[in-house]
This record gives structure tokens, C-alpha cells and sequence, in this order.
């Protein structure tokens, strides 16, 4: 079997195009205009690069974009002040601080600073607990895009069996938590789980989350398998600078009925959920019904 190409650049495309829609009509009905604020500290070029990338695509589809730079020496003192600000600001509807932060400030301390309800990256303690109780939340993006993909090429994913690989709170962790809401029946696997191969040929999904270029090799991947690649590894191969995820595409590809490829996969679908996240948030802020389709 040759997979199905799951085409993330397409479908973040028309995420975007949905939320551009909806932005439209609340502009127009309501007088509304969903404002995300995007916080850096720092210059790391990598944060710079999706910072940038967000505040274009967040204007593209007709919401406010604010931008923060602050200088990486900025104290926690200062950076706890600003997210309050924007927690009290009603044109603000989403806030993102941008990870990793400088050395200096406490992550976890900065993240549970955000009022849950316009934590539009869903790494809130509270959204955590929300979500892992299958009550309404915020879900982080990644997780959210590939729960998008994989019910719109399945369907209902009611009584799959899904293996997760990684344990991360941004990506393995959600991850498995919807995947369970849709009833499916998951796995978590990790470096110490015993004999990943066997695990992994059990499954009818495969989510890999664990930054190891080309980690899973075709012959882990059962027969008509759905894998969904979230590594963005970039390794060098023949002289030249490449991205890999962390499947072995070609491979991958030959057994499994759909894969996603990287880059063009999952990487799109975290910014698109990033402003349906955004576009949600202000339809709960505002006692508005939310977007159809764009939620978890
Ligand atoms: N750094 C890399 N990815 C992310 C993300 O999704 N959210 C935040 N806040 N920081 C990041």
C-alpha cells in the first residue's frame, strides 16, 4: 500500500480561511475584532522567526496583533506585571508568551500568570486539568491541529487503537488525552517503554512526538496505519541542511494508509490553531457561540 499524503499546508490553509470567516462575520455583526498579544523575551532567533510568523498570519485573517519585546535581562517582576496588563486589557482575547524563556524566569510561574481563559497555547494548569477531566478548555495547538487532521480523514475515531509516542506536556500528554476523548484506546510510549516495535505495529494511529529524526522505521507501522509526524528535526544529509520528522518517511510511507510528510504536514496546523484558539477565546469572552469545527 502507498499512503494517502495528509496535505497539513492545505488544511491550515483552510483553517485560516474558516477563522477569517468567522472573524469577518463577528466584525460585522458584533463590532468585535479578536486581538491576540505575543509576548518574546528575548532574541532567540528561532522564537523570533514563529513570533514574526504569527503576527503576519494573525493579521492575515483580520484580527489585532500586539506585539511584546522584551530584552532578555527583563525581570520576572516586569514580565508578571505585563501579562497582567494584558489578562485586564478586553481587546486582548489571547495571550502567548513564547517559549523557552531566559534562564532567569520561571517558566511554570509565568505560564499559570495568564487568565486561563485567554491562554490560547492551553499550558495552564487549569486548562490542563480542564482538559484531562473532558471538560471545556483551551487545547494547546500542536495536539489540536492533529486531532483536526485525523478526524477529517477518519471520521469517528471511536474505538481506535493509538499509540502516542513522547510524554511531553505540550504535545504527547494533550495529545493522548483527546485521543481518548474520542474514544480511542491509547497508548503512551516513551524512551523506557519495552519493545516500542511491538507496541507500535499494534496501532491503527501513530502520533510521534519525540524530536528524534527518523526514529520509527516502515516495519513498525501496521498495514494501513494513520501516522501523524510531529517532529520537525532538521539534520544534515549529503552536505545540505534538511528537515526530517520523526518517522521514516519513505519507509512510512510504503504500509501506512495516510501520513503526514514534514515539512507540509503538522508544522502548518499550529499556527492555524493558534488563531481558531484566538477566535475562540473571544467568542467566550463575549457570550458568543463558538466556531463549528475548530474546537476540540
Ligand atoms: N515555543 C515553541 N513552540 C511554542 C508554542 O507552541 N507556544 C509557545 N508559547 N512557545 C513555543
Amino acid at each position: 500500500m502507498v499512503a494517502k499524503v495528509i496535505d497539513g499546508k492545505a488544511f491550515a490553509a483552510n483553517v485560516r480561511a474558516q477563522v477569517a470567516d468567522h472573524v469577518a462575520s463577528l466584525k460585522k455583526t458584533n463590532g468585535i475584532t479578536p486581538g491576540l498579544a505575543v509576548v518574546l523575551v528575548g532574541e532567540d532567533p528561532a522564537s523570533q522567526v514563529y513570533v514574526r510568523s504569527k503576527g503576519k498570519q494573525t493579521v492575515e485573517v483580520g484580527m489585532n496583533s500586539y506585539e511584546h519585546k522584551l530584552d532578555a535581562s527583563t525581570s520576572e517582576e516586569d514580565l508578571l506585571a505585563l501579562v497582567d496588563r494584558l489578562n485586564n486589557d478586553p481587546d486582548v482575547h489571547g495571550i502567548l508568551v513564547q517559549l523557552p524563556l531566559p534562564k532567569h524566569l520561571n517558566e511554570d510561574l509565568v505560564i499559570n500568570s495568564i487568565d486561563p481563559a485567554k491562554d490560547v497555547d492551553g499550558f495552564h494548569i487549569s486548562n490542563v486539568g480542564l482538559l484531562g477531566t473532558g471538560q471545556k478548555s483551551m487545547v494547546p495547538c500542536t495536539p489540536l491541529g492533529c486531532l483536526m487532521m485525523l478526524r477529517n480523514h477518519h471520521g469517528s475515531l471511536s474505538g481506535m487503537d493509538a499509540v502516542v509516542i513522547g510524554r511531553s506536556n505540550i504535545v504527547g500528554k494533550p495529545m493522548a488525552q483527546l485521543l481518548l476523548g474520542d474514544s480511542c484506546t491509547v497508548t503512551i510510549a516513551h524512551s523506557r517503554t519495552k519493545d516500542l516495535p511491538d507496541v507500535v505495529r499494534r496501532a491503527d494511529i501513530v502520533v510521534a512526538a519525540v524530536g528524534r529524526p527518523e526514529m520509527v522505521p516502515g516495519d513498525w507501522i501496521k498495514p494501513g496505519a494513520t501516522v501523524i509526524d510531529v517532529g520537525i528535526n532538521r539534520i544534515e544529509r549529503d552536505g545540505k541542511n534538511v528537515l526530517v520528522g520523526d518517522v521514516h518517511y519513505e519507509s512510512a510511507a510504503q504500509t501506512a494508509g495516510a501520513i503526514t510528510p514534514v515539512p507540509g504536514g503538522v508544522g502548518p496546523m499550529t499556527i492555524a490553531c493558534l488563531l481558531a484558539n484566538t477566535l475562540t477565546a473571544c467568542c467566550r469572552a463575549n457570550g458568543l457561540p463558538e466556531p463549528e469545527g475548530l474546537t476540540a
